[in-house]
């Protein structure tokens, strides 16, 4: 039997289909052009190529892992975020494509300022503080994430995209590793999921830690700590920028408040939905 990419790649979108998996042909494309290590742009000019039966086999495991609802990011161990491909397993949360805006506010705020200091609390992958790095040149960071198994993946990260020596990485609870030290800003998208909605998560999204999701019984358990704890840590001037989840924005805008930090902002995603407070020291 001889399969082409044009036949492969039509089978398995059927099977994705079928199985209601979202974005049946682009996960099937991303699938098979890791297998072939090519882009997937290459997919369709090679549309009619014939593939070697182990390519055809490899690819159809992969098929057959992802009808098991595991992340297509896991099964190629790879996400983009902020125009990176940062190094992903099934310790870490996949970084999310909203989430650049928080780094994006957090990276312009230390340009603007030459560069400085700041922290990650529940770095996961790295996305936030390596995307922060590569792009402000005067910046370090402190990487903080209470699994050490995804502080791995964050330093995996660091040295690939080489701002490793402008890194920091504790394995510990919010900011008890950074206790007496001072930075710029604090950024973190920390777990913000109320413990009650986990399970009705996406197949997909229960597979990542549950670490990385449960916010506790409101979803608001970290932004009490994180915010309450901030100040002390922070210049004057410095600013303190989260992650919130749907409809968190004024729960999170209030304890910033009670907090009495100023200029305090919400900015919203490119859906519309408010995702991200900041406030100033
Ligand atoms: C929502 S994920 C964010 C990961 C990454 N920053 C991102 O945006 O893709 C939250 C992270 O917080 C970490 N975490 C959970 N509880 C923590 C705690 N008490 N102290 C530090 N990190 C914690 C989890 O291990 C997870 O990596």
């Amino acid at each position: 039997m001889k399969f082409s990419v044009f036949e492969v790649l039509k089978s398995a979108s059927q099977r994705l289909a079928a199985e209601k998996i979202e974005n049946p042909r682009l996960d099937a494309e991303i699938l098979l052009a890791h297998v072939l290590k090519c882009r997937r742009l290459q997919l369709y000019v090679d549309s009619d190529k014939i593939l070697p039966l182990e390519s055809v086999f490899r690819f159809n495991e992969l098929i057959n892992r992802r009808l098991e609802r595991i992340p297509t990011a896991y099964l190629i161990g790879a996400k983009e975020f902020f125009g990176l491909s940062f190094a992903v397993n099934e310790n870490v949360l996949i970084p999310r494509p909203e989430t650049e805006i928080l780094a994006e506010f957090v990276g312009e705020f230390l340009r603007s300022r030459g560069g400085g200091k700041f922290l990650d609390l529940g770095a996961g992958s790295g996305a936030i503080s390596v995307s922060i790095l590569k792009f402000v040149k005067n910046s370090r960071a402190i990487a903080v994430d209470i699994s050490e198994k995804a502080l791995e993946v964050a330093k995996f990260n660091a040295k690939k995209f080489h701002v490793d020596e402008r890194a920091e990485f504790f394995c510990g609870d919010l900011f008890f590793p950074v206790e007496g030290k001072i930075f710029d800003a604090i950024v973190s998208n920390p777990p913000y999921i109320p413990t009650n909605d986990l399970k009705t998560l996406q197949s997909e999204v229960k597979r990542e830690p549950q670490l990385a999701l449960d916010g506790g019984i409101d979803g608001l358990s970290f932004y009490r700590l994180i915010i309450s704890g901030a100040k002390k840590f922070l210049v004057d001037g410095g600013v303190l920028a989260v992650e919130i989840g749907f409809n968190q924005s004024s729960a999170v805008k209030n304890l910033f408040e009670q907090e009495k930090f100023v200029e305090i902002e919400i900015f919203k995603d490119l859906a519309g939905i408010e995702r991200v407070v900041i406030g100033r020291n």
